[in-house]
């Protein structure tokens, strides 16, 4: 049984976390031990003084009234035969601790936290015992003062209990603990990428700020914390805060709302000391210190970046450094922001599971990273908030801050857009089969509510979210009409359960959702597009959702909606015009229509608001708003000022699928694609993506007026590679190169 303990220390902060131990016997002869653990709350274990396992904010976040994941680690190593010690330490983390914006709330899943650990010790003899939390336990308080997810974590290094997870210890004074309900109804295995500490980063400069502080620069936006290499007095306390970004040369934390992020040391005055926090996790490039005894070097400071340990699966080059450096962007956004969840931001008091982030980032993440597994696990919440909710809420886990679950559109729309993405990637018909209900449930919910005219035209939606036009403090309100935004998205989805169905199978399913998608074009044409092809509401996300998601009618009324989006991009300077649910889709909607050249323009665009405008003011991430930094320098003054969001970092999987040109073409990539579509002065690219099937890569250049094109097929798969002059090749697997003379191509329209 897994048994979590608790117990409370008369007279300490909630946010102080307690450690539990006890002692225990290993008779003669062990042959495998095995722990299996989690927690109410945040935890680490250590055995005979050594940390298990290398899991960070472990176990990690999940809809925990639903399911807690348990982590199993062989210990055998650890132990010895006789007196054998084990300790756990556990903070609140997100189960008792503070989540979300406005002040956030406490106690979300319960006001007692602790250890859940059950070591099965397994003899040659073929005899077992366990050792489990329980009555015998013994707790008290360690060094850690205060830890917080958002606030940060306070260590006071004078307090050390030495030895407290080893044999020997006297725990004599430590208190007794109570047993709570077992959580073996809601014990799910950890079969997913927990976070970890990644990679460590130095300092690339350290310096004084105008009013005298001493800033650190990492050089790279992160999720993660500040590690700490000190010598100096006892009692000595260095203070670390953290920011994404420096406004007038100071740490910028207004964007930072309500989280304190800040780090505070107290040395014990002994020799060389080493600490990073452990219950805590900070978005920062820059950190202030505040203490340092003596001087602070570059030696004595590290960033330690930490995220889900997803294993990376794409790559893209080209001849641009801009669009190098746009990408590497992309790919720190994701790195920063899957952790333990797909989060939107991980700086502020916010953190959550966004599902409309999410839902437009997925093909790049599925590209970049092998998700599926940390997916899946977000996935099964999504769906166990839905059935509790009675809709898919805004953000998974859900919690309520003030406002009930929702049903938003392009955000519940990841009900379906997520499997489908997982499908088309990875081609795991299991996994497409495991949350089809889902799909189809929130589909038949959207339904409803449109009721028979087919219009989701009622309640309040995000719409096309922070496109630029959108006022700092309404970032709702977009130039995208949101019924339309709505009526569109409910189309798609509806379209996905049907292509879903077909897989599977379903062909009644398949017929009732292709005719309900139908009929939402139809009803979505009646009420936002002219006969002609126009749209009533004439934006580049509206012409962009009409074309991508299949809305328009006839050939006529697309090359009008096309012309029409065109002359709009144009008339906007190539500046780009979407918000978070257009930005997929803009520069497909012009490239597929024959307007590559348009969406270079935007692509490559280096003005404010553009992809490439982050990049020339130094972004080492993607950004919420297409000004998080105004260009003289200032933070944008509203309350959505996060550097580090990925969901405009979603062209990356235009510039895998176009720029480079490597898509799928059937599921899991058996069938590939090989179309790129060279612009905007791209002399050369490159992509490559560890499929289900193995390597996949394509390399394209131009030189001295020829276009040169090696691609990869891994065994088991077909491709079809289009060249630019429109002429196509099947291949099987092996490399492949094919060379043309561009003087006689003719663009293709
Ligand atoms: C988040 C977004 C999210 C949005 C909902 C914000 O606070 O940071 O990324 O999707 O709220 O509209």
């Amino acid at each position: 049984m897994l048994v979590p303990i608790t117990a409370e220390m008369p007279g300490e902060p909630v946010e102080r976390p307690l450690r539990y131990r006890r002692d225990f016997v290993v008779a003669r002869g062990l042959e495998s031990a095995r722990l299996r653990t989690t927690a109410l709350g945040i935890s680490t274990v250590e055995i005979n003084g050594a940390v298990v396992g290398d899991h960070v904010l472990a176990p990690g976040w999940t809809s925990y009234k639903s399911r807690l994941p348990v982590a199993a680690f062989d210990v055998t190593a650890l132990l010895r035969e006789g007196e054998n010690a084990i300790g756990s330490t556990v903070a609140e983390g997100w189960y008792r601790g503070r989540v979300g914006f406005e002040g956030g709330r406490r106690e979300i899943y319960g006001d007692e936290i602790g250890p859940v650990i059950e070591l099965t010790l397994e003899y040659a003899d073929g005899s077992a015992e366990t050792v489990s939390t329980d009555r015998s336990w013994r707790a008290s308080t360690g060094p850690v003062r205060f830890a917080s997810l958002y606030d940060g974590e306070h260590h006071d290094a004078r307090i050390e209990d030495r030895g407290w997870s080893s044999t020997g210890f006297d725990d004599s004074t430590w208190m007794a603990v109570r047993e709570l309900a077992p959580v073996d109804d809601v014990a799910v295995e950890l079969s997913w990428p927990p976070v970890r500490r990644i990679e460590q980063l130095g300092a690339v400069e350290i310096f004084t700020s105008p009013s005298g502080a001493t800033l650190v620069d990492f050089g790279q936006n992160i999720s993660g914390r500040v590690r700490l290499r000190v010598s100096g007095p006892a009692g000595a306390e260095i203070t670390i805060r953290h920011a994404e970004v420096l406004e007038a040369g100071e740490l910028g934390v207004r964007p930072l709302r309500g989280a304190a992020a800040t780090d505070r040391y107290v040395l014990s005055g002994e020799g060389i000391e080493e600490w990073e926090p452990s219950f805590t996790i900070h978005g920062f490039r820059y950190a202030q210190i505040d203490g340092w005894p003596g001087e602070l070097s570059g030696e004595d400071i590290r960033a330690v970046v930490c995220h889900s340990d997803l294993r990376p699966l794409g790559t893209f080059h080209c001849s641009d450094d801009r669009l190098n450096k746009l990408h590497d962007n992309v790919r720190w956004s994701m790195r920063g922001n899957f952790v333990s969840i797909p989060t939107d931001c991980p700086q502020r008091d916010e953190r959550l599971g966004w599902t409309g982030d999410l839902q437009v980032f997925m093909p790049t993440a599925s590209f970049l990273y092998d998700c599926r597994d940390f997916i899946r696990s977000w996935f099964d919440d999504l769906t166990n908030e839905f059935e509790r909710f009675g809709t898919v809420p805004m953000f998974v886990p859900w919690i309520e801050l003030g406002m009930p679950a929702m049903p938003i559109a392009g955000w519940g729309d990841a009900a379906t857009v997520v499997p489908w993405v997982l499908y088309e990637r990875y081609g795991d018909l299991e996994l497409l089969r495991r949350q089809y209900p889902t799909m189809r449930r929130w589909v038949e919910h959207v339904a409803e509510i449109a009721g028979s005219n087919h219009l989701w035209n009622s309640g309040f939606h995000f719409g096309d979210w922070l496109d630029p036009t959108s006022p700092p403090d309404k970032p709702y309100l977009s130039r995208t009409d949101r019924y339309l935004v709505a009526t569109a998205c409910h189309a798609r989805s509806a379209r996905l359960v049907a292509h879903a169905a077909r897989e599977l199978g379903e062909d009644s399913d398949r017929e009732q959702f292709e005719r309900l998608a139908d009929d939402i074009a139809t009803a979505f044409r009646a009420e936002f597009v002219t006969s002609n092809g126009r749209l009533a509401c004439e934006s580049q996300t509206a012409y962009a959702l009409a074309l991508e998601f299949d809305l328009l009618e006839t050939e006529s009324q697309r090359r009008r909606a096309r012309r029409r989006l065109a002359e709009l991009v144009l008339t906007d300077e190539f500046r780009i015009g979407t918000g978070f649910l257009g930005t997929p889709l803009i520069c497909d909607a012009l490239s597929s229509g024959g307007d590559v050249d348009a969406a270079y323009a935007l692509l490559m665009q280096q003005e404010c608001p553009s992809w490439l405008y982050p990049v020339t003011m130094g972004a080492t991430t993607m950004w919420e708003r297409w000004d998080s930094m105004l260009p003289d320098g200032s933070i944008n003054p509203g309350e959505m000022t996060s550097f580090n969001h990925y969901a405009f970092g979603a062209i990356g999987d235009f510039m895998h699928r176009v720029v480079a040109g490597l898509a799928p073409a059937s599921p899991g990539y058996r069938r590939i694609r090989f179309c790129p579509r060279p612009g905007g002065g791209l002399t050369s690219a490159a992509a490559s993506h560890e499929s289900p099937l193995g390597l996949a890569s394509i390399d394209w250049q131009i030189l001295d007026g020829r276009f040169d094109i090696e691609v990869l097929v891994p065994p088991g798969a077909s491709a079809v590679v289009v060249l630019p002059d429109q002429t196509s090749f099947d291949v099987e697997q092996g490399r492949h190169s094919f060379s043309i003379d561009l003087n006689n191509v003719t663009p293709a329209k």
